[in-house]
């Protein structure tokens, strides 16, 4: 509703141009101990806490957001746009921003009525106002309803950068938001969850770390194992030491005891040099036994002994060598079923098992699919560049509805993938792929009896679908692998009063 231009004009040239077209602002580092980072991290000073800024600009008029957006994403800052205060709102429901920048006018609710909701439900939040000339008597109304500060239009980029940095600086750490519906999200460690089961997955980790106790990690593969390991690694008294993961599942078998303890020069052939196996480089720190079950015997036995006595020798090796190691094993196998198959040695299961953790698949802990996503949105975000997209219903809906056999580890490349290809700020259903939509309850099946024509088999397959997925007519071209106009004109066909159909057959008979 703005009558002025939002943005000075030029307001892109403030930034540095690239060559290949995009603009350039700090860059986002890289989280600690060389990983990714969960959610991405600003380097301009505005970003001081620890975590991603996340601003919400709210404009009835797209462009206006849009271009405001493209200013501050220049800082690093995670950019979220929607276009009316209800939306706005609808937002704090499920996130916290550090800062609202909201035009005055706006239709429906107005800015000032905004400023006074969110300044409410989260009074640490720095709300800005972008106002038009004769609206600066309102702007400072709202300053009296917790606005921070209130910006004219036409926004200077420079000038709407500078006000925003100032005010995170000025920000405390922790953000009370009275609207969030989130908050039972938990979070350890660069994972996050929301389900009961998960709440004692994160118990157990705690327990685990406080001593020196060899845990079991088991789950289906892409569950989460390995950052589980680190969890407790980071989060004992060794964190100082090193993590060291062992895939014993890629190491052929016979070289794995020599992977994990060493060999001597000569101690067989193509030992040409002496090397130094990983429990040795994990030292005062964590080993990560990967994949546990592909141990053979010789290596079981081994095994069995550093445990028992913390002792081993390097292949080939006179030395009896001490480690000072804590083990931490996974697998996605049944080790009990193993151990009755005789295939896994018995006593090393129990020596093992001395803490189980063991991690759900997706499928039986659905609570989680929304707050994982989410935080994989941020994440690639970040990496990439691109704004936050939101996550429509129908979205969540096919999400929470697929039974994920690759796990988290498949929900992230989902994600990834749909943010890369996403071109406006919603993930767009279509952005999934398609086994995605394919997937429904297994119940859901067709019956076609024999003797049905083509037609009627396709009229069926089709308003079956079309019913499955709610109405929702793109959603059910895609699935059916059709275009959208061919599925129009079925449905327009099968539309078509029944009379004019028997005549049509009539005359294509008459033809043939
Ligand atoms: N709770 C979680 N929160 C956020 N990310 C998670 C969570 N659990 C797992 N992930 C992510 O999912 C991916 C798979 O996790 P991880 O490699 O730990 O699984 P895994 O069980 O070891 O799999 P595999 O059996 O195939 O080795 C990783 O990118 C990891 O960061
Ligand atoms: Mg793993």
């Amino acid at each position: 509703m703005s009558r002025h231009r939002t943005v000075e004009r030029d307001a892109t040239a403030a930034s540095t141009s690239r060559p290949d077209g995009r603009r350039e602002g700090p860059g986002l580092r890289r989280g600690a101990r060389g990983q990714p980072p969960a959610t991405g991290r600003a380097q301009s000073p505005a970003s001081g806490g620890s975590a991603t800024r996340r601003i919400l600009v709210v404009d009835d008029e797209k462009d206006a957001a849009d271009e405001l957006a493209a200013i501050l994403r220049q800082d690093g800052y995670l950019v979220e746009t929607v276009g009316s205060a209800e939306e706005a709102l609808q937002r704090f429901s499920v996130e916290t921003y550090h800062v609202l920048i909201t035009d005055l006018l706006l239709p429906g609710k107005s800015g000032v009525e905004l400023t006074r909701q969110v300044h409410e439900a989260c009074p640490g939040c720095a709300i800005v106002l972008i106002t038009g000339h004769a609206t600066v008597k309102t702007a400072v109304a709202a300053l009296k309803r917790g606005a921070a500060d209130y910006i004219r239009k036409p926004v200077q980029p420079r000038l709407l950068r500078e006000r925003v940095q100032a005010l995170l600086e000025m920000q405390p750490d922790y953000l009370p938001n009275r609207l969030l519906a989130r908050s039972s999200e938990m979070r350890l460690e660069g994972m996050v969850a929301r389900s009961r089961v998960m709440q004692n997955v994160f118990d157990k980790i705690r327990l685990a770390a406080q001593s020196d106790a060899t845990v079991l990690v088991t789950g289906e593969s892409g569950t989460g194992k390995e950052l589980v390991a680190r969890a407790i690694h980071n989060l004992s008294a060794r964190a100082g030491g090193p993590f060291v993961a062992v895939h014993t599942g890629a190491i052929p078998r016979d070289l794995i005891a020599s992977e994990l303890f060493g060999h001597e020069r000569g101690s067989f052939t193509g030992a040409i040099e002496r090397k130094e196996g990983k429990f040795e480089l994990a030292e005062g720190g964590t080993i990560f036994l990967d994949e546990i079950s592909t141990m053979d015997e010789r290596t079981q036995i081994n095994l069995l002994r550093i445990l028992e006595t913390f002792a081993y020798m390097r292949i080939g090796g006179k030395r009896e060598r001490r480690a000072d190691v804590r083990v931490v094993a996974a697998t996605n196998r049944d080790l009990a079923h193993m151990v009755a198959q005789g295939t896994f040695r018995e006593d090393l299961y129990y020596r093992l098992n001395i803490l189980q953790i063991a991690l759900p698949p997706l499928r039986e802990r659905r609570e989680d699919i929304p707050v994982l996503a989410h935080e994989f949105i941020a994440h690639f975000a970040a990496q990439y560049r691109k704004p936050l997209l939101s996550m429509p219903p129908e979205t969540q809906r096919l999400l929470e509805s697929y039974p994920w056999p690759g796990n988290i580890r498949e929900l992230r490349n989902v994600i990834e993938q749909a943010v890369l290809l996403a071109r406006s700020r919603q993930l767009e259903p279509e952005l999934l792929p398609q086994m995605i939509f394919r997937s429904g309850p297994s119940e859901e099946v067709i019956r076609i009896p024999l003797g049905w024509t083509m037609r009627e088999a396709e009229k069926e397959i089709i308003l079956r679908t079309l019913q499955f997925k709610d109405g929702n007519k793109k959603i059910t071209a895609q699935v059916l692998g059709i275009s959208r106009r061919s599925l129009y004109n079925k449905l327009a066909e099968y539309e078509q009063p029944l009379q004019s159909r028997h005549q049509d057959h009539e005359s294509r008979r008459s033809l043939s």
